[in-house]
């Protein structure tokens, strides 16, 4: 794909297949899950059996990351004894980077066979009962970072118009709500509104988010959701709440407060994830992902 006259962009379709082939090279394995993990969210790669690491700045056309608290790179391995391609740090509009950045790494992850994406994020509580350290499972999400993921020109395995009407899996859900009981972990379902960042929102922003139905907001997440599903992905989501949405607390808004936050409850959502991954049913005997 690389020939002479070939034009390769950032997060193309040449690139992901690119990346693809390296990490599949380096890891030798097809993961069932790709769980992505944010701010402060590391410590599940701790957890991972046998693991390869591949930082993203070395695979094509993935900028290292930039942000404090993301590590930046690919873990295959085992978890729960499931293959899986952890992703430790992620890419965000707010970081001048365009939807294909943004995007690379979920379709990274389809192509290397993973039929479930599990993301995580930092939030902040706009519901009253989120308060720091809890855990939101997200139900449904409201985008209001004025891009569109999907924008452009249609990528190999995706649906120019996908369905949204159900963005995270009932199942995955469920799942999930049975596996925190048994934990007894807190596990309340929500509505996640994701923004632009990098500024965090004004308190009146933070009243037009909650009148608009959002629980949490963050900064990411939503679009990897829509891209994930736009690939035939099932998709299951959770926000670690870290403060008090803007004006809703008594402090002003910093991200280290947002990192102490991720180490400490994250833990929780470290154990959450590896017992529903070792817990989910037998894959579907459905070869690869069918490119629509
Ligand atoms: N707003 C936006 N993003 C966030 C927040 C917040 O309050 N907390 C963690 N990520």
């Amino acid at each position: 794909m690389t020939g002479t006259g070939t034009v390769r962009l950032p997060g193309d379709d040449a690139s992901v297949a690119e990346c693809a082939r390296i990490l599949r090279e380096r890891g030798g394995l097809r993961p069932r899950v790709h769980l992505v993990l944010g701010s402060g969210l590391g410590t599940l790669s701790a957890r991972v059996e046998d693991p390869v690491e591949v930082p993203f700045g070395e695979l094509p056309g993935l900028p290292a990351a930039t942000v404090a608290g993301h590590a930046g790179a690919f873990l295959m391995g085992g978890l729960g004894g499931v293959p899986v391609l952890v992703q430790s740090g992620r890419f965000h509009y707010y970081e001048g980077h365009g939807a294909a950045t943004v995007l690379a790494p979920v379709r990274v992850g389809r192509a290397l066979g993973a039929r479930i994406v599990a993301l995580t994020n930092a939030a902040g509580g706009i519901r009253s009962d989120l308060v720091p350290g809890s855990l939101m499972l997200i139900d449904d999400h409201i985008g209001a970072l004025f891009r569109a993921p999907l924008a452009g020109p249609l990528r190999r395995g995706e649906e120019r118009f996908p369905d949204m009407s159900r963005p995270y899996s009932r199942s995955l859900c469920t799942l999930a709500e049975s596996v925190a009981r048994e934990l007894r972990i807190r596990l309340p379902r929500g509505i996640y509104a994701a923004v632009h960042g990098p500024a965090f929102e004004t308190p009146a922003e933070i009243l037009a988010l909650r009148a608009a139905g959002a629980d949490a907001v963050g900064m990411s997440t939503v679009p990897e959701a829509v891209a994930a599903r736009a690939g035939g992905q099932r998709v299951v989501a959770f926000s670690l709440i870290t403060n008090r949405a803007a004006g809703l607390g008594m402090e002003s808004l910093d991200h280290a407060e947002v990192l102490r936050y991720g180490e400490e409850a994250g833990s929780s959502l470290g154990r959450l994830l590896e017992t529903m991954v070792s817990k989910l049913p037998p894959p579907r005997t459905r070869p690869g992902i069918s490119a629509k």
